[in-house]
């Protein structure tokens, strides 16, 4: 599906909800914090301790655990979310290059959102893609076979809202 992102402001009940709607799963703890994600776009502070204390674990265990997942973004994202390869097929292909100089060309790090709110830049390890390396997930779309033109033009059309066909 392509769309760009979306996500409801921070409310603690519904935080609560979500919470409560997977803490029985065995290993709740990655459920809830995607839930959290796609709920609010991004794993709230404020949910940190409503999720340390459903699941009695300390503040800095969840810290611990959005970290390391480089799925769970601590600030939301902007309205559009390039995901770019970092494993090895596309790093072969040139995959570092073209993400370092796209990152460069938007004056962004990894994880970073343009001043305008208009696009995130996300590490991704493999989509499935690697015979049509280097690839990109934006806003859901996968492309492959990129290079700067492409990969410029794809990140364009995102931001006119996929307007062109
Ligand atoms: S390594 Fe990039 S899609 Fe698999």
């Amino acid at each position: 599906m392509t769309s760009a992102t979306t996500s409801t402001p921070w409310d603690r009940e519904k935080a609560a909800e979500v919470i409560a709607a997977h803490q029985n799963l065995e290993g709740p703890a990655l459920p809830i914090l995607h839930a959290l994600q796609e709920t609010f776009g991004h794993v709230p502070e404020d949910a940190v301790p409503l999720l340390a204390d459903a699941l009695n674990l300390s503040r800095a265990d969840v810290h611990g655990i959005v970290s390391f997942y480089h799925d769970f973004r601590e600030a939301p994202a902007g309205r559009h979310v390039v995901k770019l390869c970092r494993a090895e097929a596309c790093q072969s292909m040139g995959g570092h290059a073209l993400a370092e100089g796209l990152l460069r060309r938007l004056g962004l790090d990894w994880g970073g959102t343009t001043g305008d709110g208009q696009v995130t830049i996300e590490p991704v390890y493999c989509l499935g893609l690697c015979a049509c390396a280097p690839a990109a997930l934006i806003d859901g779309r996968p492309l492959g076979r990129l290079n700067r033109e492409r990969l410029d033009a794809a990140v364009n059309e995102a931001r006119n809202d996929w307007s062109t066909p």
